[in-house]
């Protein structure tokens, strides 16, 4: 066998031992995705006992009524820290109706609660990871006498064999995303990832794209 050729064989046979061990590795771990930051659960999660928890939160069924405020259309993507789409993952959501106020009995606002406000909804995203619900706006409502919490929707987030995801998701253009207590712990990186994107309209209704990424378990 010639020099340059034996020269070339190990060089090649160099580079597929780094492959298999170091570098793919290390672009495993550079392409993954972050997992979306979790945030507490809060103090409104539901406890009141509701039948319809289905995907559209301006309707509750048994009411002629709609949801007071701007209705939104809220969607996304589930997918895994390796970008693997989370199939039939289960969401459970929750927040505040657009006077601020929660159906729950704990919140103690003099905000007048919307009866016709769904509050909660239980769904699924689809074979490809994606989800889509329709809700409002919700309001800003006060934490404490120092703290306005700006509008955000809540979200627990569960499929087997993936880490369970507690969050809360923001809007854009929120000037009290700035002054937020919860969200000012975050780094930049992580602000992102928890606030939505205008992503244009659906007939009148605003879209916000909200991409969710799951760790997984150790
Ligand atoms: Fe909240």
């Amino acid at each position: 066998m010639k020099d340059f050729s034996r020269r070339k064989m190990l060089k090649l046979s160099v580079l597929g031992g780094l492959g298999s061990i170091g570098i793919k590795h290390g672009l495993a771990r550079a392409m993954a995705l972050m997992p979306t930051p979790s945030e507490t659960e809060g103090p409104f999660y539901p406890v009141t006992s509701q039948s319809d928890k289905d995907a559209d939160l301006t309707h509750i069924l048994s009411k002629k009524s709609k949801a007071m405020g701007q209705h939104i259309v809220v969607q996304g993507q589930i997918r895994e820290v390796n970008g693997k789409p989370v199939a039939h993952a289960l969401l459970d959501i929750w927040q505040a109706d657009a006077n601020g106020r929660y159906r729950h009995p704990g919140d103690s606002s003099s905000a007048k609660l919307d009866e016709n406000f769904q509050g909660q909804a239980v769904i699924n995203s689809d074979q490809a990871g994606f989800f889509r619900f329709i809700t409002v706006m919700p309001g800003a409502y006060p934490a404490n006498k120092d703290w306005i919490r700006p509008p955000h929707i809540h979200f627990k987030i569960s499929k087997a064999g993936l880490r369970p995801l507690t969050t809360q998701m923001y809007f854009p253009d929120q000037t009290l995303n700035q002054s937020d207590w919860l969200l000012r712990t975050k780094s930049t990186t992580e602000r992102l990832a928890m606030v939505a994107r205008h992503a244009g309209l659906e007939g009148n209704l605003p879209i916000y794209e909200y991409n969710i990424v799951l760790d997984l378990l150790d």
